[in-house]
């Protein structure tokens, strides 16, 4: 089930606030610019159908944010938890880091944890199928897939070399939860 925590950034031991429906995360998400949606397929797809058939499957919400936010490119990644660079993968974002455009990420299948930092606090956003986030550029977040990932995502582009992590340099990321063994089974 999808999840948002809420931390102090100096107390990672202790949440805040917690919201598990969808309608309670989208609305503690929309104060600092994050979009939290849920799509649904108009024919049903699973991990392992092509590219093609995930995306026609949401043409019409994948149509509705191109239009709306000029979106160029739109792909499909896919991961399976014995994906031999599985742990390349993980350690590629978990790390503080902000991009030049907004990263958002549909999740057709499994599941990842988003972390949010702004205002001097910590939005930890677990994203399960269904789920569209989009954090706007510039937010500084860390995203964690889990030691055994497995998640089918649609993601969207506007510039070919916009998705470049910037890392802060510091150590936030490791003071609050990560993704844990099992949780990023289906
Ligand atoms: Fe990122």
């Amino acid at each position: 089930m999808s999840r948002l925590r809420i931390f102090e950034e100096e107390h990672p031991d202790a949440p805040v606030t917690v919201a598990n429906t969808h309608a309670e995360i989208a609305r503690a998400l929309a104060p600092v610019g994050v979009a939290f949606e849920q799509w649904e397929a108009a024919q049903p797809v699973v991990a392992g159908d092509a590219p093609e058939a995930i995306m026609a499957a949401y043409k019409a919400d994948i149509d509705r944010l191109v239009e709306a936010r000029g979106f160029r490119t739109v792909d499909v990644v896919s991961i399976a938890p014995d994906n031999p660079k599985r742990e390349e993968m993980r350690a590629k974002f978990l790390e503080e880091h902000f991009h030049k455009e907004d990263e958002v990420r549909f999740f057709v299948a499994g599941s990842g944890l988003f972390t949010l930092h702004v205002d001097g606090r910590v939005y930890e956003l677990l994203c399960e199928a269904g789920d569209l986030v989009a954090v706007p550029d510039g937010m500084t977040h860390w995203f964690d897939m889990g030691p055994e990932p497995s998640f089918v995502a649609i993601r969207f582009f506007t510039e070919p070399d916009g998705w470049v992590g910037h890392f802060t340099g510091k150590d936030i990321a490791q003071k609050f939860p990560r993704y844990e063994v099992g949780q990023a089974r289906e």
